[in-house]
């Protein structure tokens, strides 16, 4: 499916309907305040009705807003977006491979920083350590391009940068409890509600880019997504935001909420240096103090999360009192669950 390009006369009709505040607009009235033929209005409200938009028309009344859509769409998101360069840039489809790839390659191609990919679904949704993430309708899925000016070792503290922001983002606009699990999981009664993938381009000394992949299961049907993720290595059980609330979430509100928090920390972390995030995030952490298994390749151990390093790496005490540093990378972190 192509992208989701806004075309003048669509909007134009759908500021007319959304002014009417759910009454009928006559043909003649959007043809003549539009500039289109009656004919023509059809063509457009059909394109609105893909996207998502409820119009009704009706002989000898017109056109009516029933409802508005929950898509992602770019002129939706951008009026109320309360960003300086997130989201300022934004590419929406309805189907794509992955949100993550093309973000790489319009980061490759010098899209700005703050460009945004998003799509309602993915079919090759990616996810760590080369897994796969599923992603039907009704999620969030998004990839947003950034150019950090920091040396690539401090790079360790995106995915608490990410994770942090969403967290947030989730507790401001939904009133749940997000956690952190280190990494970069958001979890909800300790079950996992959002995953965070970050890639980049990089040199010895400096980050080309950075492209930071969310994907957050806002209303999606969890029985579904256990189906195809279930038997996942590392999986410890999946929620989503609907299932936690027994209601649907606003997803144009939690994107925009995304974006801007995503930004406020990013800038924090340029400014301020990662200790006001590191701080931040410890407070919402639901790793730190418990017993964890580190799964590393061939490798496995169980150790005692006692902290996060300045990079954002996992500091684990081993039962030897030696305590080990935990770069995320090809490693996934499981709390032990206590037999009390
Ligand atoms: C993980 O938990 O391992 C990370 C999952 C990241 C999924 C998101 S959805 C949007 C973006 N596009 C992708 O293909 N993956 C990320």
């Amino acid at each position: 499916m192509p992208e989701s390009i806004a075309d003048e006369k669509h909007l134009e009709i759908l500021r007319l309907l959304k002014r009417a505040n759910g009454r009928y607009v006559s043909g003649q009235t959007i043809s003549k305040g539009v500039k289109v033929s009656r004919a023509a209005i059809w063509k457009h409200v059909s394109a609105l009705r893909k996207y998502g938009y409820k119009i009704e028309s009706k002989e000898g009344s017109g056109y009516k807003l029933i409802k508005s859509t929950d898509q992602l769409l770019p002129w939706e998101i951008k009026p109320s977006l309360k960003t300086h360069f997130v989201g300022k840039n934004i590419h929406h489809y309805h189907v794509i491979d992955s949100t993550q790839d093309l973000a790489i390659k319009l980061a490759e191609n010098n899209a700005p920083e703050g460009t945004v990919v998003v799509a309602e679904k993915q079919k090759r949704g990616r996810a760590r350590i080369g897994r796969r993430w599923a992603a039907p309708e009704g999620g969030i899925w998004l990839s947003i391009v950034l150019k950090p000016k920091i040396p690539t070792a401090e790079s360790t503290i995106l995915p608490l940068v990410a994770s942090l922001a969403v967290g947030n983002a989730i507790r401001k606009e939904c009133r749940l409890d997000a956690k952190l699990k280190w990494p970069n999981d958001v979890t909800i009664n300790g079950k996992k509600a959002c995953g965070i993938l970050v890639e980049m381009s990089c040199e010895a000394d400096k980050v080309n880019y950075v492209v930071i992949g969310i994907g957050v299961n806002a209303n999606v049907n969890v029985k579904k997504l256990e189906t195809i993720i279930k038997n996942t290595e590392g999986y410890y059980g999946a929620t989503s935001l609907m299932k936690e609330l027994g209601a649907k979430v606003d997803r144009l509100n939690l994107t925009r909420r995304i974006l801007a928090e995503l930004e406020e920390k990013y800038v924090d972390l340029e400014e301020e240096g990662s200790e006001i995030i590191i701080n931040a995030w410890k407070e919402r952490s639901a790793t730190l103090g418990t017993t964890v298994t580190v799964a590393l390749n061939e490798m496995c151990f169980v150790g005692r999360a006692i902290d996060i390093d300045y990079d954002g790496a996992l500091l684990v005490k081993l039962p030897d009192g030696n305590i080990k540093r935990i770069v995320a990378g090809d490693v996934y972190v499981r709390t032990v669950k206590s037999k009390t």
